[in-house]
């Protein structure tokens, strides 16, 4: 059977009518704070008064319920025609982890692709301003498939660490999202994960191949203390650099829309 022939395509096109926009958070591999940025850049969003939706949607790794202390062994979801997702306070979390617990999944790539279809094709979101995504790392079928679904409505931002190694890469992912006709919102360079010292080695080389930097994040030792709890979340460095993105996120998608 065709993707297009697959009724639960249509039905992800009916559950996200009412998300205005959807930013995926990318990077070319893990470890470079994807999950830390969606995380704080949904209680930004949600505290500038927006209607936000997180989805973790890293299988192998999905970290999002760590970061926001949902205990997925008593977490239960409410069903009414498909799957309510959990509320945070105001925002709206759905997590591959809240169907596997804390098993890796042993499964095939048809497989995989076929869990995370009916995962995106049940959860009902209702209406919300941004749709936040913890992506999967690279441009694996899964990554390349959500970037499809969610074509429409999509920004897509790119986590680069602070390193060296980071800039081709960086620079390589904007650049096949070009090519695929997606309009990246712009990388941000996370100064936590990798070194100080090339930070501006890594700014000038990604900024002069004309691919736009949306901020940096700080180094924040207080991160670890913090995950587990939004309010002390809030607290941290991390967060006040992502709260400033996420204004001139705001800022931009309104200019677009106006
Ligand atoms: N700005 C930062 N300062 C300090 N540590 C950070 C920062 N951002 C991320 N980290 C640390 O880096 C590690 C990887 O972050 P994570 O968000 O899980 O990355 P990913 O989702 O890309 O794998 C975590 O241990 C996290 O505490
Ligand atoms: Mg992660």
């Amino acid at each position: 059977m065709s993707l297009e022939e697959d009724p639960r395509v249509y039905s992800i096109s009916v559950r996200i009518r009412e998300v205005s926009t959807i930013i995926p958070v990318m990077s070319y591999k893990g470890g470079v704070g994807k999950s830390t940025i969606s995380a704080l850049l949904s209680l930004a969003l949600d505290e500038g008064g927006y209607k936000v939706g997180l989805l973790d949607l890293d299988f192998t790794n999905p970290s999002i319920h760590r970061i926001f202390g949902i205990d997925i062994e008593t977490a239960t979801l409410r069903e009414e025609k498909g799957v309510l997702p959990l509320e945070l306070g105001n925002i709206k979390v759905m997590s591959v982890a809240f169907f596997t617990k804390d098993n890796t999944l042993p499964l095939r790539g048809s497989e995989l692709d076929s869990v995370f279809k009916e995962l995106l094709s049940i959860t009902i979101w209702g209406k919300l301003d941004f749709l936040v995504v913890d992506m999967p790392p690279g441009l694996s079928d899964i990554a390349l498939d959500v970037l499809k679904y969610f074509r429409e409505k999509m920004r897509p931002i790119i986590v680069s660490a602070s390193s060296i190694l980071s800039v081709a890469p960086t620079i390589n992912l904007a650049k096949m999202m070009r090519e695929i006709k997606l309009n990246p919102l712009g990388v941000i360079i996370n100064r936590g994960v990798g070194t100080e010292e090339v930070y501006e080695n890594v700014l000038r080389s990604i900024a002069e191949r004309g691919i736009s930097i949306l901020g940096t994040v700080e180094k924040d030792g207080g991160l670890d203390a913090s995950y587990g709890n939004t309010l002390r979340l809030r607290r941290t460095r991390a967060y006040s650099s992502v709260k400033k993105i996420s204004e001139s996120i705001e800022a931009s998608i309104k200019k677009e829309i106006v």
